[in-house]
């Protein structure tokens, strides 16, 4: 995709083979996204948390990363996660040098649509409660939110999610294999 300022993403679901990456951006992240993204202190970086956030199956799990074309460098990572049948829980992160460009809002969309096609009805999030940009991306459409000693939660209608913000990049990329 290409974003606001116009620098291009390649954007792509995750593969196992980007757990080395993966643990790297954990390892090299600010403590702010850290906390922001884990709610609090990160988890240990162990090869079983590695393998369990890049081995998805697609479907019920499913997470797409963004890469810089020019370094191949992962710069932004989306999943989500099921709760239950219908529910699944979505969550993001943006590299700071890439942010407010629409990465993470174009990144939901495409879960969005992909967690429609394969029979989920709602995005839930959990974030601190002081997260003004995640407050911004999920409280979209008929979205509601609740908070509770500092942690909030939104839910998101994807159907309604989708119709609200249907833009061209998604209608051209936002079929996930
Ligand atoms: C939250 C996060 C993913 C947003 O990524 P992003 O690519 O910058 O988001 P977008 O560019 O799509 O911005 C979406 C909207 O969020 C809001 N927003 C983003 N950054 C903001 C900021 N610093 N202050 C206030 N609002 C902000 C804006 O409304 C923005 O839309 P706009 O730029 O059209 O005004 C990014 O800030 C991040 O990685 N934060 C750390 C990890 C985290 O908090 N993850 C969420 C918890 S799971």
């Amino acid at each position: 995709m290409t974003l606001r300022d116009g620098r291009t993403v390649v954007l792509r679901p995750i593969v196992p083979g980007d757990a080395p990456a993966l643990a790297e951006a954990i390892r090299e992240a600010d403590p702010a996204t850290l906390r922001r993204r884990f709610l609090g202190a990160p988890p240990p970086v162990t090869d079983r948390l590695l393998r369990h956030l890049t081995s998805v199956d697609y479907a019920r799990r499913l997470a797409l990363v963004g890469l810089d074309p020019d370094s191949g460098r992962g710069i932004a990572i989306a999943r989500y996660e099921p709760v239950d049948e219908q529910t699944a829980e979505v969550a993001v992160a943006v590299d700071p040098a890439w942010r407010r460009e629409g990465l993470a809002t174009a990144m939901v969309k495409l879960l969005a649509r992909a967690a429609l096609e394969r029979g989920y009805r709602t995005f839930t999030a959990t974030y601190l409660a002081d997260n003004r940009p995640v407050e911004a991306l999920v409280s979209v459409s008929d979205g509601h939110q609740r908070i509770k000693q500092g942690l909030a939660e939104a839910a998101v209608a994807l159907q309604h999610a989708l119709v609200a913000q249907r833009d061209p990049d998604t209608e051209r990329s936002g079929r996930m294999p």
